[in-house]
C-alpha cells in the first residue's frame, strides 16, 4: 500500500504519493503550468534533473524551488501559475 501525504496546491489540498518529487506529484494531479515566463506563457518541467529551471514553483512562501529536486512532504504548500 502506497503511503500518502497531503500537499496544498494553490489553496486546494491534494493527497499524493509519498517519496516522489514535487514535480511528479504536481503532474500526477494535473498541474502542468508550474510558472509563467515574462510573456505570460505557461512553463513546466523539461529536464527532470535540475538543470533547466522550468519547474520552479513557490513552496511554503519560498520562490524558485525546483520541483523536480524537491521531495514531497506532508503539509507542503505550493503556488504555481496554473
Ligand atoms: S525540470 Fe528541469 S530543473 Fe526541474
Amino acid at each position: 500500500m502506497t503511503p500518502y501525504v497531503t500537499i496544498t496546491v494553490n489553496g486546494v489540498p491534494h493527497p499524493v504519493a509519498a517519496d516522489i518529487t514535487l514535480a511528479a506529484a504536481l503532474l500526477n494531479i494535473g498541474v502542468t503550468a508550474f510558472r509563467r515566463d515574462l510573456d505570460g506563457l505557461a512553463r513546466g518541467p523539461v529536464c527532470g534533473m535540475g538543470t533547466c529551471f522550468e519547474c520552479r514553483v513557490v513552496v511554503d512562501g519560498i520562490a524558485n524551488v525546483r520541483a523536480c529536486l524537491a521531495p514531497v512532504r506532508d503539509g507542503m504548500s505550493i503556488e504555481s501559475s496554473a
